[in-house]
């Protein structure tokens, strides 16, 4: 079993995917997992549609401006915020903070189980909502699909921690021990 640490450092986004099916117990496992997931006031703001079918697919996928692979996976999750209107006390919508961990956590275990995922953000929610038959007053979040990786891309690279982190105040370097 992979340490968190790994599977942080191994996730990528699979954009190629083996038409291998994926076993329902596992589908049901990852959201299963995420289901743990925090939530702001534990309001747990979310819904789960599982789409397996591939007219269905591949109509998302040109809902996601034809990004062919993401009916190309043999499933695709549709996590629903069941209240887009909800902003916290910080000014930050609560829906696009809990749902994010909540696909967080769905990438993690997918990833613990060899699966791959990738986060579709360029997509069309009020289409997908049409497609899905997502009643007014909820919101596609994102489209995740979901199975074995046929190619793992490289580790894209990522911004250095001193150029992202301050030290007791924005900007501010860190004091060095006199
Ligand atoms: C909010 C969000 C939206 C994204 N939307 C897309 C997308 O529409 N299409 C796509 O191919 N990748 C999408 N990605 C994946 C990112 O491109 C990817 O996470 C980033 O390049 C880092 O690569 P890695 O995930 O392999 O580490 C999205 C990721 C996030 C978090």
């Amino acid at each position: 079993m992979s340490s968190f640490y790994d599977l942080v450092l191994e996730r990528r986004s699979i954009r190629s995917y083996s038409s291998k099916p994926v076993p329902l117990e596992d589908v049901e496992d990852v959201i299963r997992t995420a289901l743990e997931a925090p939530s702001a006031k534990n309001l747990q703001p979310w819904e789960i549609i599982i789409v397996q079918d591939e007219k269905r697919r591949k109509r998302l996928a040109e809902i996601a401006g034809r990004q062919e692979f993401v009916g190309e996976a043999p499933i695709i999750l549709a996590p629903v915020a069941t209240e887009p209107e909800r902003v916290m006390t910080c000014d930050i919508p609560a829906y696009a903070v809990d749902l994010s961990i909540l696909v967080t956590h769905m990438m993690l275990r997918a990833a613990e189980k060899g699966l791959g995922t990738c986060w579709i953000g360029a997509f069309d929610s009020q289409e997908a909502a049409d497609e899905l038959g997502v009643p007014a007053g909820r919101k596609v979040f994102t489209l995740l699909p979901l199975g074995y990786p046929a190619k793992k891309p490289e580790r894209r690279p990522r911004k250095d921690f001193d150029d992202v982190v301050s030290w007791e105040q924005y900007g501010q370097n860190r004091q060095e021990d006199a």
